[in-house]
């Protein structure tokens, strides 16, 4: 894999996995696809997109979308407190959508261990959505039981850490233009 060559200062071995112009284009194609299973008039089609890890995809996607639509942002959680019993992740309406009657469309970063979306996408369906489909940027393929799926895919990848494009390590590299993998050796403390 080619180094990291964005001028950025990233203190980790980002290693680029998926560069701009292949987002970009990919991003593309993947709004003609999610358009053409949409109504164009109406009330087309309602957002929810999970913060924060989908803030730079959505961005980007929406910009692509021709139709009329509304976005929602809702935050997943898990508590981080004293306890040591970890608790169920749960779900806030950060900026409440109405999804009731309408076609909604998930946006997340990335399926993973799907998790996450089985949370929001249970929840969109319990407020009364019409229908309710998924799109994510990634997936790791066969780590999410059988489910919870994405209707809507930009890239399988290998079961790897990844940052950037809006996902982020300890807070940091969202503002990568590009996917990059963070070797497991970067998150334990330090470069070799
Ligand atoms: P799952 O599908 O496991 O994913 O519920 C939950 C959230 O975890 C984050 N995630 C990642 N973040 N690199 C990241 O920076 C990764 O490889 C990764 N895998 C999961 C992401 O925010 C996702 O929505």
């Amino acid at each position: 894999m080619p180094a990291a060559t964005n001028p950025m200062r990233v203190d980790h071995a980002v290693e680029v996995l998926i560069s701009q112009t292949q987002i970009a284009t990919r991003i593309r194609s993947l709004a003609a696809e999610i358009a053409s299973q949409y109504p164009h008039a109406g009330d087309g089609m309602t957002i929810v997109s999970v913060l924060a890890g989908s803030i730079i995809f959505l961005g980007d996607l929406v910009r692509s979308l021709p139709m009329r639509l509304r976005i929602g942002l809702v935050t997943v959680s898990s508590y981080a407190g004293a306890a040591t019993t970890p608790m169920p992740p749960k779900l806030t309406w950060s900026s409440l959508a109405n999804v009731a009657g309408r076609d909604v469309l998930i946006v997340d970063d990335i399926l993973d261990t799907g998790g996450t979306l089985r949370l929001v996408q249970a929840a969109v369906r319990d407020a009364g959505a019409r229908s309710v489909r998924t799109t994510v940027l990634l997936r790791k393929p066969g780590k999410a039981p059988a489910s919870v799926t994405a209707d809507f895919v930009g890239f399988d990848i290998d079961d790897v850490f990844v940052v950037g494009y809006g996902l982020d390590y300890d807070g940091l590299y969202r503002n990568l233009p590009y996917i990059g993998v963070l070797p497991p050796r970067e998150r334990e403390g330090g470069a070799t």
